[in-house]
């Protein structure tokens, strides 16, 4: 009957909250005191000033004390003036560190929550060694300058105290600024002023205990000679950020940084979903791109200054002090603030993923399509599935079971009835070279035949609530406690969870979904866990929220790696982020809707994650609410393919949805979009090592790749694949025209017919219905396989195919990079990297990066089937291979790619060259 109860209160409260987004289930600014604060601040409010400024240790360290004691507080000796610590670092490569801190001598109440685990031990290394500091006096105060890099210099100022990074030399121009505008402010620790003082702090039916009282930090930052700035995800909204306060925004939110489950999200908001990623990028014409990132990982709130929010005349403005203001505030922690000089884009985003990691690089599999759903049923709903897919010749690699899978929503189990031998199952895909993926969420079932609650409820695992017992809340499986996956040691046991052994029911071809872990509990306020609540070392959880999500997903990517005797590149999908979740594995953008402009959302949300180091992401194809008209979901099937993540899943009301069910000129349409993907899948893996080596992204703004050309800045309709595709979303229902904006003087090519459009120009295109625009750049190379099988593993052995688009000069290059899809190895040299390039009628294959031959671990028998040039006119007869001396036929005839007949192109026939070797081949 209690049982009964429970799961009766549990669906009415589900209902209640499941299907739409309600507004104030969650707080906004005006309800969160410290954001209400910090915004109603006034530019120049901030009195502290810089004293003592000195090297020391490498460093520039400094105090900050506000100009005019107050005298009163001071004789009465309760809450005397204590100075913060101000410590300026430089790193290599343009990095400048700031941290500011209460300081420790004055034993402040309690330390306060700096993140640990997130910046990579070799960034460290990359200090600096500060010795000298430059004196510089002038009319506008006394400034302490260090160097930073060749060309530019890190700067403190006195009074008011700002810290800086400019170029060096005469003219000094600002590239990035904090307190600019006075409206720095940290709340120190303290005592209560008065007994009565009113430190709690309510919303809707919570209370939240907060013991420590007010301990909030704000502070501006200004981007200069910016356009726009972008990055700060999550939220669903335009990739360049719009003002949120200033003229014309006045009714606007901040954007909001605080990882929520967000029943039924809504686009264009600056409301904080899932993840947070306290990482700004700016981007202007005049100089390029400079970064601001703030390790915290506590609510935070971030406003975008309109021009003329502080009554400056905006006309006034030179128009080489164009500039960006933005105002950063959080509800706890410390200023540990990382400024990245740039100046290219690129630049920006590899200095910020030296101090937070590259992304990990992926199994093959992994990059390949996936098919989910809530729920796949039972062993036979999988084997359906399956089959159905072989039936339709239609490439997937991945299934996927969402939470019905287990006994009761206890991870690690299976439900016996529907899933009587799990193994077999797994095996029986895994020998069509498929996966599956199972859901393990961090929630965990209070209920003492399962053992991992007893486990973790007697080792004393679990977040404790303020009152110092075990946090009980409420989630899918009911009264749920949540492992405190801040200790190593919970982590490290959480990881031997994944052993095959442990994990009953798993083999080595299972991989793991995180969901829920916000974390998400139903009953908590803004359906989050209480910020009372305590961890490891008795940090409250507003100190760590935003992390709780990556920690989980850390433990459980490394449980992958513990299965595989560090052998398997692990694969976890996660929906919670933070700064560094890119080392552990993918993220999807959550629960969104089977909607056009969700559909729309889901490319800002992808590229602006990509910026913020996360490369491997994507949007679930379709929509996970609601039903997709059959339209919509061929679009996201075709925008999908182009998304370093690639999935299809759906919330378990909708009526299933697997691309066969919408009548055969649908399912034709489906299965090109995923025929493009697996067709693709060499050119993406190769981008994805150039993720894994360099933190540039896969799926990139338009304006990465052409920094000069403002058309691009606010483009996010379009994106790139790398640098040689350009990829245009169709994202309205019958739309029978789009226009493309092709950036760059040469031209580019149409990917499925080869015809070639004028770059620097906006072309109005007809829609098709079997494809969207996609572009390849001229003056590059695209590795290809053309072949289709059941899933990428049988693909491995398949032949290439390179499609080579000229430029102007008749030139062109791009590389192709292969291992073997799964282990470490490729970290010691086993792996095959060339350069393709084309100039002078020749086509010529050298090595990247490793040793060949006997040298290299990794061998391939692959070869390149077929050349397709794109661009050449007059056909030249045939072609010679060196160094073997054999000439091959080339064929003059148009493009044919699947249903499409495009252009006459140039087809160079089986050439037969290795991928491994070195060759050239000539145009005779
Ligand atoms: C700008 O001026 C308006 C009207 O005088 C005033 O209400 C507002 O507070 C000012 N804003 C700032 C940032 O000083
Ligand atoms: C590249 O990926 C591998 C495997 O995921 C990872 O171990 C390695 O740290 C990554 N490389 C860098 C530079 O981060
Ligand atoms: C053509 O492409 C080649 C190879 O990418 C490049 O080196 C060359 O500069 C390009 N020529 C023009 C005119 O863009």
């Amino acid at each position: 009957m209690a049982n009964f109860l429970s799961t009766f209160l549990f669906f009415l409260l589900f209902i209640n909250c499941a299907f739409s987004w309600k507004k104030d289930e969650f707080r906004n600014c005006n309800q969160t005191p410290f954001c209400k604060r910090a915004r109603s601040r006034k530019p120049g409010a901030c009195s502290l000033v810089a004293i003592d400024v000195s090297i020391s240790n490498g460093d520039l360290v400094a105090k900050l004390i506000p100009k005019e004691k107050n005298q009163e507080n001071t004789e009465n000796g309760e809450n005397p003036i204590k100075p913060l610590v101000l410590t300026i670092s430089a790193y290599q490569d343009g990095i400048l560190r700031l941290k500011i801190d209460e300081d420790q001598n004055l034993s402040p109440r309690k330390k306060r929550f700096e993140v640990p685990d997130v910046i990579v031990p070799d960034f460290v290394n990359k200090k600096l060694w500060l010795q000298r500091l430059k004196e510089e006096e002038n009319e506008e105060g006394i400034f302490s300058v260090v160097y930073l890099s060749d060309g530019y210099e890190g700067v403190i100022r006195r009074d008011p105290f700002e810290v800086f990074v400019r170029e060096s030399g005469q003219n000094g121009k600002k590239v990035l600024s904090l307190n600019s505008n006075g409206l720095f402010d940290f709340e120190q620790l303290r005592d209560k002023k008065e007994e009565n003082e009113e430190w709690e702090e309510r919303f809707r039916s919570h209370t939240d205990t907060r013991p420590y009282g007010p301990q909030s930090i704000s502070f501006d930052v200004s981007f200069y000679d910016a356009d726009f700035v972008y990055g700060i995800p999550e939220h669903a909204t335009s990739l360049a950020l719009k003002p949120t306060r200033g003229p014309g925004v006045e009714d606007s939110e901040p954007y909001r940084l605080f990882n929520l489950d967000v029943f039924e999200y809504i686009h264009d908001s600056p409301f904080g979903l899932y993840g947070s990623i306290p990482f700004m990028i700016s981007h202007g014409k005049s100089r390029g791109s400079s970064g601001f990132f703030w390790l915290n990982a506590a609510e935070m709130q971030i406003d975008v200054m309109g021009p003329g929010w502080n009554n400056e005349s905006v006309l006034m403005l030179p128009s080489d002090q164009k500039r960006v203001d933005t105002l950063w505030m959080s509800e706890a922690g410390v200023v540990d603030a990382f400024f990245f000089i740039g100046p290219g884009p690129k630049d920006v985003v590899r200095q910020y993923t030296s101090v937070t990691g590259k992304s990990a690089l992926p199994q093959l599999f992994a990059t390949a399509y996936h098919q989910c759903r809530w729920n796949y049923r039972d062993e036979e709903d999988v084997y359906n599935v399956d089959s159905k897919f072989d039936e339709h010749d239609i490439p997937y690699d991945v299934l996927w079971l969402d939470i019905e899978h287990t006994d009761g929503k206890k991870y690690f189990t299976w439900d016996r009835m529907l899933f009587p031998n799990p193994e077999e199952m797994q095996n029986k895909l895994a020998a069509k070279g498929r996966r599956m993926v199972t859901i393990v969420d961090p929630h965990i079932k209070r209920d003492e035949s399962y053992y991992i609650h007893k486990e973790a409820s007697e080792k004393g695992y679990y977040v404790k609530d303020a009152t110092g017992k075990d946090f009980d809340g409420w989630c899918w499986p009911g009264s749920s406690s949540y492992l405190d996956m801040v200790n190593p040691e919970i982590r490290s046991w959480w990881a031997e969870k994944f052993s095959c052994k442990n994990y009953v029911g798993s083999t080595p071809s299972l991989y793991i979904w995180n969901d829920m872990n916000e974390p998400s509990v139903f009953n908590g306020p803004e359906v989050t866990m209480p910020r009372d609540a305590l961890h490891y070392g008795d940090v409250e959880h507003r100190e760590l929220h935003n992390a709780y999500g990556y920690y989980f997903h850390m433990a459980t990517a490394d449980g992958l790696v513990k299965r595989g005797d560090g052998k398997d590149r692990p694969f976890v999908l996660s929906r919670a982020f933070f700064p560094g979740s890119q080392r552990y594995g993918a993220v999807w953008t959550g629960d969104n809707s089977a909607e056009w402009d969700h559909l729309r959302v889901s490319v800002p949300m992808i590229l602006t994650l990509g910026l913020t180091g996360i490369s491997f992401s994507g949007a679930d194809v379709g929509g996970f609410f609601g039903n997709p008209d059959t339209e919509l979901l061929v679009r996201w099937y075709q925008l999908g393919a182009y998304y370093p993540f690639f999935r299809a899943h759906a919330h378990h009301d909708t009526k299933r949805r697997e691309p066969w069910l919408f009548g055969e000129r649908n399912t034709e349409l489906m299965k090109e979009a995923i025929h493009v993907r697996y067709m693709l899948l060499p050119y993406f893996y190769t981008l994805f090592r150039e993720a894994n080596a360099s933190g540039i992204p896969v799926a990139r703004p338009l304006w990465m790749e052409f920094p000069a050309d403002e058309k691009t800045f606010s483009n996010d309709e379009a994106f790139m694949v790398g640098n040689n595709l350009l990829v245009q979303g169709i994202f309205t229902e019958r739309a029978k025209h789009v226009s493309v904006y092709l950036p760059g003087e040469q031209p580019w090519y149409d990917m499925k017919t080869g015809t070639a459009y004028e770059g620097g120009a906006t072309h109005k295109l007809t829609v098709l219905e079997d494809s969207i625009p996609a572009f390849q750049r001229a003056g590059t190379i695209i590795p290809r396989k053309d072949r289709f099988r059941r899933s990428s593993t049988q693909m491995e052995n398949d032949p290439y195919t390179l499609v080579i688009a000229l430029n102007s000069s008749m030139a062109a290059e791009g590389e192709l990079y292969v291992d073997d899809g799964k282990s470490f190895e490729f970290q010691q040299g086993a792996f095959i990297h060339r350069r393709f390039t084309f100039s002078n009628g020749k086509l010529t294959s050298s090595n990247m990066g490793t040793a060949t031959g006997a040298n290299n671990k990794f061998a391939s028998e692959c070869i390149v089937e077929r050349i397709i040039l794109l661009g050449l006119s007059p056909a030249p007869k045939n072609a010679l291979v060196e160094p073997v001396n054999q000439k091959v036929d080339i064929e003059w005839g148009p493009l044919l790619l699947r249903g499409g007949k495009g252009k006459s192109v140039l087809t160079i026939r089986k050439p037969n060259v290795r991928i491994a070797d070195d060759w050239t081949i000539k145009l005779l």
